[in-house]
Protein backbone atom coordinates (compact mmCIF):
# COMPACT_ATOMS: atom_id res chain seq x y z
CA UNK A 1 0.00 0.00 0.00
CA UNK A 2 1.40 3.18 -1.05
CA UNK A 3 1.96 5.71 1.93
CA UNK A 4 -0.94 8.26 1.81
CA UNK A 5 -0.06 12.03 1.06
CA UNK A 6 -1.22 13.96 3.87
CA UNK A 7 -2.10 16.65 1.46
CA UNK A 8 -4.40 15.09 -0.32
CA UNK A 9 -6.09 13.79 3.49
CA UNK A 10 -6.11 17.58 4.36
CA UNK A 11 -8.25 18.60 1.48
CA UNK A 12 -10.64 15.84 2.03
CA UNK A 13 -11.05 16.67 5.18
CA UNK A 14 -11.42 20.22 4.52
CA UNK A 15 -13.97 19.42 2.15
CA UNK A 16 -15.93 17.14 4.76
CA UNK A 17 -15.73 19.08 7.67
CA UNK A 18 -17.22 22.27 5.40
CA UNK A 19 -19.84 20.10 3.97
CA UNK A 20 -21.03 18.85 7.45
CA UNK A 21 -20.70 22.58 8.68
CA UNK A 22 -23.26 23.53 6.21
CA UNK A 23 -25.35 20.56 6.54
CA UNK A 24 -25.35 21.43 10.59
CA UNK A 25 -25.96 25.57 9.93
CA UNK A 26 -28.82 24.67 7.96
CA UNK A 27 -30.35 22.16 10.05
CA UNK A 28 -30.00 24.02 13.55
CA UNK A 29 -33.64 25.41 13.55
CA UNK A 30 -35.26 21.33 13.39
CA UNK A 31 -32.59 20.53 15.76
CA UNK A 32 -33.54 18.28 18.61
CA UNK A 33 -32.11 16.27 21.78
CA UNK A 34 -32.40 12.78 20.41
CA UNK A 35 -30.17 10.65 23.37
CA UNK A 36 -28.35 12.17 26.46
CA UNK A 37 -24.96 9.88 27.30
CA UNK A 38 -22.74 10.57 30.45
CA UNK A 39 -25.24 12.87 31.86
CA UNK A 40 -28.61 14.04 31.44
CA UNK A 41 -26.70 17.39 30.15
CA UNK A 42 -24.75 15.59 27.97
CA UNK A 43 -26.67 15.74 24.98
CA UNK A 44 -26.68 14.65 20.93
CA UNK A 45 -29.37 15.72 18.36
CA UNK A 46 -30.13 14.13 15.32
CA UNK A 47 -27.77 16.96 14.10
CA UNK A 48 -24.40 15.58 15.33
CA UNK A 49 -26.12 12.11 14.09
CA UNK A 50 -26.67 13.42 10.36
CA UNK A 51 -23.13 15.17 10.52
CA UNK A 52 -21.09 12.32 11.02
CA UNK A 53 -23.07 10.05 9.18
CA UNK A 54 -22.23 12.34 6.35
CA UNK A 55 -18.77 13.16 6.79
CA UNK A 56 -18.24 9.04 7.31
CA UNK A 57 -20.23 8.44 4.06
CA UNK A 58 -17.79 11.38 2.14
CA UNK A 59 -14.52 9.91 3.33
CA UNK A 60 -15.45 6.02 2.91
CA UNK A 61 -16.25 6.93 -0.35
CA UNK A 62 -13.04 8.31 -1.12
CA UNK A 63 -10.97 5.88 0.36
CA UNK A 64 -13.04 2.78 1.60
CA UNK A 65 -9.93 1.22 3.47
CA UNK A 66 -10.04 3.78 5.95
CA UNK A 67 -10.79 2.90 9.96
CA UNK A 68 -12.71 6.25 11.51
CA UNK A 69 -13.43 6.90 14.91
CA UNK A 70 -16.57 8.77 15.65
CA UNK A 71 -17.94 10.94 18.61
CA UNK A 72 -21.89 9.47 18.10
CA UNK A 73 -20.68 5.85 15.74
CA UNK A 74 -17.82 4.34 17.61
CA UNK A 75 -15.23 3.39 15.16
CA UNK A 76 -15.17 1.39 12.11
CA UNK A 77 -12.46 -0.37 10.41
CA UNK A 78 -9.02 -0.91 11.42
CA UNK A 79 -5.97 1.30 11.66
CA UNK A 80 -3.08 -1.08 11.41
CA UNK A 81 0.23 -1.19 8.91
CA UNK A 82 -0.06 2.76 7.84
CA UNK A 83 -3.57 2.93 7.15
CA UNK A 84 -5.48 5.71 7.92
CA UNK A 85 -7.70 6.06 10.94
CA UNK A 86 -10.10 9.30 10.43
CA UNK A 87 -10.54 11.09 13.97
CA UNK A 88 -14.16 12.54 14.44
CA UNK A 89 -16.42 15.16 16.04
CA UNK A 90 -19.39 15.90 14.11
CA UNK A 91 -20.13 18.81 16.46
CA UNK A 92 -17.98 20.02 18.98
CA UNK A 93 -20.04 22.51 21.51
CA UNK A 94 -23.17 20.29 20.95
CA UNK A 95 -24.59 22.54 23.74
CA UNK A 96 -23.76 25.88 22.27
CA UNK A 97 -25.60 24.85 19.37
CA UNK A 98 -28.44 23.39 20.84
CA UNK A 99 -28.31 26.80 22.41
CA UNK A 100 -27.61 29.15 19.11
CA UNK A 101 -24.38 29.94 20.89
CA UNK A 102 -21.98 30.46 17.85
CA UNK A 103 -18.86 28.53 19.32
CA UNK A 104 -19.59 24.81 17.91
CA UNK A 105 -17.34 23.15 15.16
CA UNK A 106 -16.86 19.76 13.24
CA UNK A 107 -13.67 18.58 13.71
CA UNK A 108 -11.89 16.00 11.45
CA UNK A 109 -8.39 14.62 11.91
CA UNK A 110 -6.31 12.04 9.66
CA UNK A 111 -4.10 9.84 11.77
CA UNK A 112 -1.39 7.55 10.36
CA UNK A 113 0.44 5.19 12.02
CA UNK A 114 -1.08 6.54 15.23
CA UNK A 115 0.34 10.09 14.19
CA UNK A 116 -2.03 13.14 13.45
CA UNK A 117 -0.76 14.30 9.88
CA UNK A 118 -4.12 16.39 9.00
CA UNK A 119 -6.65 18.51 10.73
CA UNK A 120 -9.19 20.84 10.54
CA UNK A 121 -11.94 22.67 12.87
CA UNK A 122 -14.65 24.04 10.89
CA UNK A 123 -16.63 26.53 13.16
CA UNK A 124 -19.24 28.27 10.72
CA UNK A 125 -20.99 30.86 12.93
CA UNK A 126 -17.73 32.41 14.02
CA UNK A 127 -16.19 32.58 10.09
CA UNK A 128 -13.63 30.39 10.57
CA UNK A 129 -12.33 27.46 9.51
CA UNK A 130 -8.95 26.46 10.70
CA UNK A 131 -6.48 24.03 8.64
CA UNK A 132 -3.11 22.21 9.68
CA UNK A 133 -0.85 19.71 8.26
CA UNK A 134 1.77 18.37 9.88
CA UNK A 135 5.07 20.26 9.31
CA UNK A 136 3.07 22.88 7.24
CA UNK A 137 1.98 25.63 9.99
CA UNK A 138 -1.44 26.26 10.84
CA UNK A 139 -3.71 28.17 8.82
CA UNK A 140 -6.84 30.02 9.67
CA UNK A 141 -9.41 30.81 6.40
CA UNK A 142 -11.83 33.60 7.61
CA UNK A 143 -14.59 35.97 6.43
CA UNK A 144 -13.36 38.91 8.44
CA UNK A 145 -10.40 40.00 7.88
CA UNK A 146 -10.73 38.24 4.54
CA UNK A 147 -8.41 35.49 3.46
CA UNK A 148 -5.92 32.73 4.20
CA UNK A 149 -3.99 33.78 7.32
CA UNK A 150 -0.66 31.66 9.25
CA UNK A 151 -1.36 31.19 13.01
CA UNK A 152 1.02 31.79 15.57
CA UNK A 153 0.09 31.46 19.38
CA UNK A 154 1.44 33.83 21.79
CA UNK A 155 4.67 33.62 23.14
CA UNK A 156 6.44 35.13 25.99
CA UNK A 157 3.06 35.67 28.16
CA UNK A 158 3.74 35.21 32.15
CA UNK A 159 1.16 33.21 33.73
CA UNK A 160 0.05 36.15 35.63
CA UNK A 161 -0.49 37.92 32.71
CA UNK A 162 -2.23 34.88 30.31
CA UNK A 163 -5.82 34.36 29.52
CA UNK A 164 -6.38 30.91 30.10
CA UNK A 165 -9.20 28.90 28.37
CA UNK A 166 -10.90 25.13 30.29
CA UNK A 167 -13.73 23.45 30.12
CA UNK A 168 -15.87 21.32 31.96
CA UNK A 169 -17.22 17.40 31.52
CA UNK A 170 -20.72 16.90 32.11
CA UNK A 171 -20.32 14.77 35.85
CA UNK A 172 -21.06 16.07 39.17
CA UNK A 173 -18.30 14.97 40.78
CA UNK A 174 -15.68 15.88 37.94
CA UNK A 175 -17.68 19.14 37.49
CA UNK A 176 -16.46 19.64 41.69
CA UNK A 177 -13.10 18.86 41.22
CA UNK A 178 -12.64 21.50 37.66
CA UNK A 179 -14.20 24.04 40.02
CA UNK A 180 -11.83 23.91 42.61
CA UNK A 181 -8.82 24.03 40.13
CA UNK A 182 -10.12 26.77 38.53
CA UNK A 183 -10.40 28.67 41.72
CA UNK A 184 -7.14 27.86 43.04
CA UNK A 185 -6.36 29.59 39.08
CA UNK A 186 -8.25 32.75 39.22
CA UNK A 187 -6.15 34.95 41.17
CA UNK A 188 -3.11 33.85 39.87
CA UNK A 189 -3.43 34.35 35.89
CA UNK A 190 -5.22 37.17 34.03
CA UNK A 191 -8.73 35.81 33.54
CA UNK A 192 -10.29 32.67 32.43
CA UNK A 193 -12.51 32.04 29.41
CA UNK A 194 -15.05 28.86 28.88
CA UNK A 195 -15.80 29.07 25.07
CA UNK A 196 -17.90 25.67 25.18
CA UNK A 197 -15.91 23.75 22.35
CA UNK A 198 -12.54 22.02 23.45
CA UNK A 199 -11.66 22.16 19.30
CA UNK A 200 -11.97 25.96 18.93
CA UNK A 201 -10.40 26.40 22.20
CA UNK A 202 -7.08 24.78 20.92
CA UNK A 203 -7.25 26.54 17.83
CA UNK A 204 -7.39 29.53 19.40
CA UNK A 205 -4.55 29.27 21.18
CA UNK A 206 -3.10 28.69 17.74
CA UNK A 207 -4.53 32.55 16.80
CA UNK A 208 -3.65 34.06 20.09
CA UNK A 209 -6.85 34.64 20.96
CA UNK A 210 -6.67 33.03 24.18
CA UNK A 211 -3.06 32.56 25.87
CA UNK A 212 -3.35 28.67 27.00
CA UNK A 213 -5.72 25.80 27.31
CA UNK A 214 -6.40 23.14 29.70
CA UNK A 215 -9.08 20.88 30.37
CA UNK A 216 -9.42 17.13 31.80
CA UNK A 217 -12.00 14.69 30.28
CA UNK A 218 -11.18 15.40 26.61
CA UNK A 219 -11.56 12.34 24.31
CA UNK A 220 -9.97 12.09 20.61
CA UNK A 221 -12.23 13.23 18.94
CA UNK A 222 -12.35 16.43 21.00
CA UNK A 223 -8.64 17.29 20.57
CA UNK A 224 -7.04 15.36 17.51
CA UNK A 225 -7.50 18.16 14.77
CA UNK A 226 -7.28 21.00 17.00
CA UNK A 227 -3.91 19.69 18.80
CA UNK A 228 -2.37 19.75 15.51
CA UNK A 229 -3.35 23.17 14.42
CA UNK A 230 -1.91 24.36 18.00
CA UNK A 231 1.27 22.67 17.43
CA UNK A 232 1.90 23.46 14.26
CA UNK A 233 1.34 27.09 15.51
CA UNK A 234 4.03 26.77 17.77
CA UNK A 235 2.14 25.52 21.06
CA UNK A 236 3.23 22.84 23.17
CA UNK A 237 0.31 20.17 23.64
CA UNK A 238 0.28 17.70 26.16
CA UNK A 239 -0.40 16.16 29.29
CA UNK A 240 0.69 16.09 32.97
CA UNK A 241 4.62 15.16 33.89
CA UNK A 242 5.57 14.21 29.85
CA UNK A 243 2.31 12.43 29.11
CA UNK A 244 0.49 12.65 25.78
CA UNK A 245 -2.50 14.98 25.94
CA UNK A 246 -5.82 12.69 26.15
CA UNK A 247 -8.02 12.35 29.20
CA UNK A 248 -6.50 12.71 32.33
CA UNK A 249 -5.09 16.35 31.02
CA UNK A 250 -4.59 18.40 27.78
CA UNK A 251 -2.50 21.52 28.25
CA UNK A 252 -2.12 23.89 25.72
CA UNK A 253 0.27 26.91 25.40
CA UNK A 254 3.42 28.16 24.26
CA UNK A 255 6.58 26.48 25.66
CA UNK A 256 7.23 28.81 28.55
CA UNK A 257 3.87 29.28 29.84
CA UNK A 258 3.24 25.46 29.10
CA UNK A 259 5.56 24.22 31.75
CA UNK A 260 4.39 27.79 34.32
CA UNK A 261 0.42 26.27 33.69
CA UNK A 262 1.59 22.71 34.11
CA UNK A 263 3.37 23.38 37.48
CA UNK A 264 0.54 25.40 38.77
CA UNK A 265 -2.02 22.84 37.82
CA UNK A 266 0.11 19.91 38.98
CA UNK A 267 0.36 21.98 42.64
CA UNK A 268 -3.64 22.11 42.43
CA UNK A 269 -4.01 18.43 41.74
CA UNK A 270 -6.09 18.89 38.46
C1 LIG B 1 -17.49 19.10 24.74
C2 LIG B 1 -16.95 20.48 24.46
C3 LIG B 1 -16.69 21.22 25.77
C4 LIG B 1 -15.75 20.47 26.67
C5 LIG B 1 -16.28 19.07 26.91
C6 LIG B 1 -16.51 18.34 25.59
P1 LIG B 1 -19.14 18.04 22.89
O1 LIG B 1 -17.66 18.39 23.52
O2 LIG B 1 -15.76 20.41 23.73
O3 LIG B 1 -16.09 22.48 25.55
O4 LIG B 1 -15.64 21.17 27.87
O5 LIG B 1 -15.29 18.39 27.65
O6 LIG B 1 -17.04 17.06 25.85
O7 LIG B 1 -19.81 17.17 23.93
O8 LIG B 1 -19.84 19.32 22.71
O9 LIG B 1 -18.80 17.34 21.62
Amino acid sequence: MSEPEPAELLELARSVAREAAELLADGHASAAVVQTKSSPTDVVTQMDRAAEELIRRRILRARPADAVLGEELGQTGQAGDGAVRWVVDPLDGTVNYVYGLPAWAVSVAAEVAGIVVAGVVCAPMLGSLYTAQLGGGAWLESAKPAGRHRLACNDGVALADALIATGFGYEAPQRALQGKVVAGLLPRVRDIRRAGAAAVDLCWVASGQVDAYYERGLHDWDLAAGSLVAREAGAVVGGMHGANPGEAMTIAAAPALFGELHDLLASLEA
